[in-house]
Parts: C-alpha cells; sequence; structure tokens
C-alpha cells in the first residue's frame, strides 16, 4: 500500500488529491491548518477506515513542521510520495503598491515551508523505494512564459519553487528519490475561481497519471497535468 503526505488537503486540489488516493487505496496522511474545521476532508475517514490521517501543518511554521514530522514518524516507517499542494495566491496585486508582506507571505507558504517540510521528511523518503515528491508549482512561475505583470509575489515564488525543485532534485539523486514540480492547469479551486476551465477532479487524475509514471529521469521535469513539458 502506498504511503502518500498532501499538504493542504482542506479544499481544492488537495481535498482532490486526497479522494482520489483513498479511492486507489493509498494510506494518506492529509495536513491542514485546522482539521477541527476541516469536514469535507476528516468526513473521508469513515469511508476508508484506517487509510487516512488528518494532521495539522501551517507551512509558514517551523515548529508546525517539526511537529508535523514527529507525528508522521510515529504512524509510518517510510513515505513513498510527498505532493507538496499547499500554497497561496495574493490577489489584486498592482505595480506601485506592491506590499512587503504579501511577497514574505508567499515566500513563507509556497518556497520555504515546501522545501523545509521536504527536507525534513527525507528519512522517510529514503527509507521507501523510489519515493517521488511532487512541488505544485504553475505555468505563473515560468520565466520563459512572463510577458506581462501579473500576481507577482505569487509568480516570483512559484519561480523559486521551481529552483527549490532542481535542487532537491540533485541533491535526492543518490539517494533514489525523484522530485519533481507540476502546474494542474487553470483549475476551478477557490484560488482558480468558477471560472477556470479545468476541474480539480480531471487535474488531480492528470497529476496522479504524472506521478505514476515518474521514473528517476523525471528528477527536476516541469510539466502540466497531462505530462507535457513547460518551459522553465
Ligand atoms: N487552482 C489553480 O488554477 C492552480 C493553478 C496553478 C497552480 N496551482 C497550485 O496548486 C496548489 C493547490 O491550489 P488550489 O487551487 O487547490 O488552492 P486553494 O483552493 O486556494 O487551496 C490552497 C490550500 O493550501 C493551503 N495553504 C495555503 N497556505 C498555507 C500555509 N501557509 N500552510 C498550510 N497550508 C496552506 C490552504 O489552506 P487554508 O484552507 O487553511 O487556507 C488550502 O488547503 C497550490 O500550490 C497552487 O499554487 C493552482
Amino acid at each position: 500500500m502506498q504511503r502518500i503526505l498532501v499538504t493542504g488537503a482542506n479544499r481544492g486540489l488537495g481535498l482532490e488529491f486526497a479522494r482520489q488516493l483513498l479511492t486507489r487505496g493509498a494510506r494518506v496522511f492529509a495536513t491542514c491548518r485546522h482539521p477541527g474545521k476541516a469536514l469535507a476532508l476528516t468526513g473521508l475517514a469513515a469511508a476508508h477506515p484506517g487509510r487516512l490521517t488528518v494532521l495539522p501543518l501551517e507551512l509558514a511554521s517551523e515548529r508546525s513542521i517539526a511537529e508535523l514530522v514527529r507525528e508522521v514518524g510515529a504512524l509510518t516507517d517510510a513515505l513513498d510520495a510527498l505532493i507538496n499542494n499547499g500554497g497561496m495566491l495574493v490577489s489584486s496585486e498592482r505595480y506601485g503598491t506592491i506590499a512587503a508582506k504579501s511577497l514574505s507571505d508567499s515566500f513563507a507558504s509556497n518556497v520555504a515551508g515546501p522545501l523545509l517540510l521536504t527536507q525534513a521528511l527525507s528519512p522517510l523518503l529514503e527509507k521507501a523505494k523510489n519515493a517521488k515528491v511532487m512541488n505544485l508549482s504553475s505555468r505563473l512561475g515560468s520565466l520563459a512564459l512572463t510577458t506581462a505583470f501579473g500576481t507577482p509575489s505569487y509568480a516570483i515564488s512559484k519561480a523559486a519553487l521551481n529552483m527549490v525543485t532542481r535542487q532537491l532534485a540533485a541533491t535526492f539523486a543518490p539517494h533514489g528519490i525523484t522530485a519533481f514540480c507540476v502546474s494542474p492547469g487553470w483549475v476551478s479551486t477557490d484560488m482558480g475561481g468558477a471560472n477556470a476551465p479545468v476541474t480539480p477532479h480531471d487535474a488531480v487524475a492528470g497529476l496522479l497519471k504524472v506521478l505514476d509514471a515518474a521514473t528517476p529521469a523525471a528528477a527536476g521535469q516541469f510539466v502540466d497535468y497531462t505530462g507535457a513539458a513547460i518551459d522553465w
């Protein structure tokens, strides 16, 4: 049984990852900031007895990361995959009024959090055979595809997450762990909005195919939910 940890699993893509992973028979560790309020997520536990554990995690807090890793370590001796899904987008930023807090919050949640969490979970990932780390990036983090000003705190942080992925891929290669980053497409979640053309179901189904298919040759890649390469 695959043991998989997903962050930001109380809503949006993270919740859909938890749903589809449970349907596939995985053992799921699903994190969210407030488990007591995550009713859709905790509601999945009853239908999948013994296969879903919901744990608190605030990505911007080193203490929360350490506590999460301690709790996961008490529940499993290895992790087959880590899906760094949790992330934030500051909307309505305008050039001229960009706030330092928007940049630093985005960096803490979208860059430092996933890196520090992955680092802290490395011993559990190393104990699995061919473990994988999938980072949820975005086309908005592509330097090559950026031709207009928009959502700078988010875009800059996702570009940095892409660098995190390249660094992790390099450091993990000798340990049999494959780290890569993906874009889910423009998805109809709270972040993507109701007009987004891709459903969470289709984005996650595609991304789980990408996860399944990832061999060590996929280390350091940036692909979309169909598996197509994205320009850096
Ligand atoms: N939707 C899209 O079109 C799209 C496109 C490209 C990339 N993505 C990426 O896909 C991932 C999931 O997006 P989504 O559309 O599902 O977004 P969403 O609906 O806004 O959900 C974001 C999730 O991340 C969690 N989160 C945010 N900051 C956190 C922090 N500091 N610590 C812990 N959890 C935190 C949120 O928790 P709370 O509920 O507590 O806030 C929530 O569970 C994100 O990384 C996003 O950047 C999405």
